[in-house]
């Protein structure tokens, strides 16, 4: 077989295991030809690609990002080239295309598939927020880098008697707020699927200082909104690919706990450092696995579908319950936390 390997959308940890376990399983096992398209659907679209052997994946499972580049593309800009990037699939002889990627890349690729292109997917986020798969590789990553940094800021918050808003990544939803705050012990915790109400956050902190204690941390996912009417909020808008382009929840929060508590607080935005280096064992052996069986599903003809992980197992789901619906955080898992207001 000769398969098409991309990865698209925001990077992060475990983007090169996948890519190396597909040449693996594919090169070395199955006597496959793989090519990687630069820049994922870029360079589909453009024919612009290189060819993967085993030298080109030497020593890349360990290294964070992708050795093949990533972009975003525009919905329209994608549907606008299915014709041609099936001449491009047709031209280089391609049996299956595995594009690696987020909502968004499963999306695209679910256009293609509906279009008529062989497709296996697999799915990548840091934000763990794709429903039918349990996990994706890159949240185990971000959440350890999450909560190192919380449990640093916790002696420097104590050592100046500060309030820290500690904003990480998490568009629609709380995974990494949620498991990064439980993991560092974060005094609140807030997050997308639950709109705050700040007087609620105000009096939790402060009653913590009232307790004698020196500090707070509050973790705040970056698409956290306050109760309509809670207090003066910036939402943002959008940018040219329609994500939301936010404000700085953090920022705004640490103003507002500012002047209602008269504690010094101090706003952190952790951004893009949750998506970089190395990922973890677990993330490792999970995006090695999702590439092995992604082989697997091309060589049996099973398009228009894309890896999980259901328990232990790893599963093929159609790309179309991929993106149905995002996996939000049950409300159960923020009740037993406890901090999540
Ligand atoms: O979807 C993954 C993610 O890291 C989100 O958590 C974050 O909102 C977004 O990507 C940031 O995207 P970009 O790197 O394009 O700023």
């Amino acid at each position: 077989m000769r398969l098409g390997v991309l990865t698209s959308g925001g990077d992060c940890p475990g983007l090169n295991a996948v890519i190396r376990s597909v040449v693996h399983r594919a090169v070395v096992d199955h006597g496959d030809e793989v090519v990687g398209f630069n820049d994922g659907w870029r360079g589909l679209l453009e024919c612009d690609y290189r060819k993967l052997d085993l030298d080109a994946v030497g020593g890349i499972l360990a290294r964070g990002g992708t050795i093949l580049g990533s972009s975003r593309v525009q919905p329209a800009h994608l549907r606008d080239g299915v014709e041609r990037a099936k001449g491009h699939v047709a031209d280089l002889g391609l049996d299956a295309i595995i594009p690696i990627g987020g909502e968004g890349t499963l999306k695209a690729a679910k256009l293609l598939s509906d279009s008529g292109l062989p497709i296996v997917g697999v799915p990548k986020t840091i934000d763990n927020d794709i429903a039918a798969t349990d996990v994706t590789f890159g949240f185990d990553t971000a959440v350890g880098v999450a909560t190192e940094a919380l449990d640093r800021l916790k002696t420097t918050a104590e050592s100046h008697q500060r309030v820290l808003i500690v904003e990480v990544m998490g568009r629609h939803t709380g995974w990494i707020a949620l498991h990064s705050g439980m993991a560092a012990g974060a005094h609140a915790v807030v997050v997308p699927e639950r709109p705050f109400d700040v007087a609620e956050l105000a009096a939790r902190v402060g009653e913590r200082f009232a307790a004698g204690k020196k500090f707070a941390i509050v973790v705040a996912a970056e698409g956290a909104k306050p109760r309509e009417g809670s207090m003066e909020f910036d939402e943002g808008g959008k940018d040219m690919y329609g994500h939301e382009r936010f404000a700085g929840i953090a920022r705004q929060l640490s103003v507002e706990l500012e002047h209602r508590l008269g504690k010094e607080a101090r706003p952190v935005i952790l951004g893009h450092v949750q998506r970089g280096g190395t990922p973890t064992a677990y993330d490792r052996v999970l995006a090695t696995r999702f590439g092995w069986h992604a082989v697997e599903a091309a060589h049996r003809g099973e398009f228009g579908q894309m890896t999980a992980l259901r328990g232990t197992d790893i599963v093929m789901v159609p790309l179309a319950s991929a993106v149905e619906t995002l996996k939000t955080v049950p409300e159960e898992r923020y009740t037993e936390a406890g901090v999540v207001l």
